[in-house]
């Protein structure tokens, strides 16, 4: 059996507990060396003759799916599977898994961390005394104020624990919210519109669709309290980038924090121009901790599927725009 392995940090040399794991599967590995996701040109012709395939954050559309005639199960490592064509894989009888939960800490934590950047300007400031300023900026305290995350899933979860340690008041909206979990832990079931109404801080961590594709838009940016915090963990598509510049010049929103860009890497964003905009090149799941387990879980995914036995992690709904 032939499998070809994408993600980053699953290459010769990082990960090799689970790559053993797969050695003893299979010899026959295929590794991407380009160091970034492959485009639908590069997979097309690495993915011919392979049996199985470790997905990273490549574009696995309808035309990379119907040109691989031999692939029996792709795996993708994360939780995230927007960029697989689900329905197409699906008609071409190719199982799709994930390994949700599994980075959860990891990307709930940076999420956090950004929030914390932007309440105290950390960046700018770390900036500004390097070169030599000693500009002391006003910034804000979390105590108090009112976080509402946007999808209550896993990393959701993680963000309302660290800011209930930090005395926050924590709203969620997510349309499949589990009410007992925010009875229990002391979370209040928002709308939408509430949660934009009233947030001071709002923390996105939902999946990109073709429903939460630009759900924060001009529109929703307006609505937002002024001087509002925004951060992105999740998916690029789900802020309007260029509506996200204007409102952070004109003051509408307080501070941007991203992991996570409408085209990635971003190229020539306008948004790099601001100083109360800090970003990360999606690097939430990238800690020691959450790369081991993801390695493990897609790797037994892959063996799971490709021996016929059941694999609980298979993805059945369409996140695909
Ligand atoms: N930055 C990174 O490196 C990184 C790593 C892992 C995951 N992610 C992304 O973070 C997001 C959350 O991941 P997760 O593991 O918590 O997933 P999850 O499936 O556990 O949680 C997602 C939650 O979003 C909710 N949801 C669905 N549609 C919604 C909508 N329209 N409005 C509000 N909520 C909605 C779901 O009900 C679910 O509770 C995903 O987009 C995932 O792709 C990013």
């Amino acid at each position: 059996m032939k499998i070809l392995i994408t993600p980053t940090s699953l290459q010769p040399g990082k990960n090799p507990e689970a790559l053993d794991v797969l050695r003893k599967f299979t010899d026959n590995l295929v590794f991407n060396t380009t160091g970034r996701p492959l485009t639908e040109d590069e997979l097309i012709p690495l993915l011919d003759d392979c049996d199985g395939y470790i997905a990273g954050l490549d574009f696995v559309t309808e035309k990379v799916l119907r040109s691989c005639k031999r692939l029996k199960a792709i795996s993708r490592y994360g939780a995230g599977y927007d960029r697989v064509d689900i329905d197409t894989a699906k008609s071409c009888g190719i199982p799709v898994s994930n390994t949700p939960g599994v980075n959860a800490e990891a990307v709930g934590e940076l999420a956090f961390s950004l929030i914390l950047s932007l309440a105290r300007k950390i960046p700018y400031l770390d900036h500004s005394t390097r070169i030599g300023e000693w500009n002391r900026s006003t910034g804000m305290e979390l105590k108090g104020k009112n976080l509402g995350i946007m999808g209550l899933g896993a990393v959701g979860k993680v963000v309302a624990r660290c800011a209930k340690g930090f005395e926050m008041d924590v709203a969620a909206y997510d349309p499949y919210i589990d009410t007992s979990y925010c009875a229990a832990h002391h979370i209040r079931v928002s709308t939408f519109d509430e949660l934009i109404k009233h947030a001071d801080v709002i923390s996105l961590h939902l999946p990109l669709n073709a429903s939460t594709r630009h759900m924060i838009d001009q529109k929703a940016l307006c609505r937002m309290k002024p001087g509002a915090l925004l951060v992105n963990t999740s998916r690029g598509g789900i802020i309007d980038e260029t509506a996200a510049y204007e409102a952070l010049k004109n003051g509408t929103l307080g501070g941007l924090g991203l992991d996570a860009f409408e085209t990635e890497p971003p190229k020539d964003s306008l948004l790099f121009q601001l100083d109360n905009v800090v970003v990360t090149p999606h690097t939430g799941a990238h800690t020691f901790e959450a790369t081991r387990n993801m390695a493990h879980a897609a790797v037994q995914n892959l063996i799971d599927i490709l021996s016929g036995r059941e694999c609980p992690y298979i993805v059945n709904q369409s996140d695909t725009l």
